[in-house]
């Protein structure tokens, strides 16, 4: 399973990029998307799927619990939806991988059910707080042990629930949908409310497999007590994929990008925005909509970039490309200033932290703090730096290798393929020169 083998990358200077890019299907969606389809009622068909460790280990757990799920091709399922309550005990641990998603969704929805699981993840997952989950399903009624408040998850099975209404004290869309999966099996009504709205996929896929629900950005409500119906889902491009694209084709000169068919949830883009504060050049055409979600081509051609202090309202909806900013940034004229960002120190490493050495070892000057970080603009260097076993810091620093000085050396790159199995030869294709 993911970080099995450690695997190095070499990024090297590259000339300039040029074509298009079509990026793999959105994780969070196809994580979704398997799991309300295996406890719908009837077949499910999704197209788009993301063929990533992380979404491939949700899908291998719905099997371990009874679901059948076929794979007539690549990004294709048919999964025969087993109904609410159809489910089946495993004698084995489930294994989420590297999937903070996988775990914590699947939290909500095991506490539902009449049967014990145990949720088992990677070295990095088991570092990862599940109490902000724990905690208000425990006041449903859920009884989960956790090993002082990280994984392994004992989910206990049989407990009744009820619903609740729950304030989030931090903005996650994870810990918002572990509560509305619970609260399919619970009495009464749940009700989630945000700091700040985080992406709202769970709600809009809810609603499309026919399940009465009310939501606005930063509410949700629901009751229990009704069904899900089998439906067909198309899983769009994943913004956070086509991120590393976005900034590569932005900061190394002559560059000119298509990223067809992304997702544009306002919820996700909000490096986009950020991106043109500081002066890139990324244009939307051919907008649509696809699944009940905005899809758009994204048109990218490199420009000078100045740092910027980042609104703090930008930072839930650009949670994940945080990683790729802090490249951004470095090569920036002027100083970048990230606050607010706390939550990226739980991420699959510590963000902050992880990029601050990185930059460092690439001669970048930048400062941590709590919540974010001071980035000043300039030159990268060549060098080593280690991404910790995290995708997206791997694929930045994968960036980053394009405008350094001399080559960059990246550790421990294999976790690419939980959310983007194919970068490399899709990044080589347009002009980068890694290896
Ligand atoms: C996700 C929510 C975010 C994000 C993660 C995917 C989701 O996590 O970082 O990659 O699919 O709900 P948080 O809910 O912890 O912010």
């Amino acid at each position: 399973m993911s970080g099995a083998q450690r695997l190095d990358w070499l990024s090297r200077p590259a000339e300039a990029l040029h074509g298009d890019v079509v990026v793999p299907g959105d994780k969070s969606v196809s994580h979704r998307s398997m799991m309300l389809s295996a406890i719908a009622e009837g077949t499910s068909h999704i197209r788009g799927f993301l063929e990533g460790e992380d979404t491939r280990a949700t899908a291998a757990v719905l099997a371990q619990l009874g679901v059948s799920i076929e794979a007539p091709s690549a990004g294709e399922r048919i999964v025969h939806g087993v109904g609410l309550h159809g489910l089946r005990a495993s004698s084995q641990p489930l294994d989420c991988g590297n999937a903070g998603t996988g775990m914590r969704l699947l939290a909500g929805l095991l506490a539902g059910q009449c049967f014990d699981s145990v949720l088992v993840g990677d070295e990095s997952l088991s570092k990862r707080p599940m109490r902000r989950i724990t905690d208000p399903l425990t006041r449903m009624g859920a009884c989960i042990d956790t090993q002082a408040g990280l994984p392994p998850l004992r989910v206990r099975g049989g407990r009744p629930l009820h619903g609740i209404r729950y304030e989030l004290p931090v903005a996650s869309a994870q810990v918002k949908s572990a509560l509305l999966l619970a609260g399919l099996y619970a009495d009464g009504c749940t009700e989630v409310i945000e700091p700040h709205p985080t992406r709202d996929y769970t709600e809009r896929m809810l609603a499309a497999f026919g399940w009465p629900i009310v939501f606005s950005p930063g509410h949700a409500k629901l009751a229990g007590g009704h069904r899900l119906h089998a439906t067909s889902v198309n899983v769009p491009a994943d913004f956070s994929s086509a991120a590393f694209f976005l900034v590569a084709a932005s900061i190394l000169p002559g560059s000119v990008l298509r990223l067809p068919a992304v997702g544009l949830n306002p919820r996700r883009t909000g490096l986009f925005e950020a991106l043109r504060l500081m002066g890139a050049d990324i244009r939307i055409e051919n907008q649509g909509e696809s699944g009940g979600e905005a899809v758009g081509d994204l048109i990218v051609r490199h420009a000078p970039l100045h740092g910027i202090e980042l609104p703090e309202a930008l930072v839930p909806d650009m949670i994940d490309e945080f990683p790729a900013l802090f490249i951004a940034a470095a090569v920036a004229s002027g100083r970048t200033v990230v606050r607010g960002a706390a939550e990226l120190r739980v991420k699959e490493s510590d963000r902050i932290a992880t990029m601050a050495n990185g930059l460092r070892a690439l001669g970048v000057r930048i400062e941590e703090t709590p919540d974010g970080a001071i980035i000043d603009g300039g030159s990268i260097h060549g060098g080593t730096v280690d991404s910790h076993g995290d995708h997206r810091i791997a694929m930045s620093f994968a960036v980053a290798g394009l405008v350094a000085r001399d080559a960059v050396t990246i550790r421990d790159c294999a976790n690419v393929a939980t959310s983007f199995p194919g970068f490399l030869a899709l990044a080589n294709r347009c002009g980068f020169v890694l290896s």
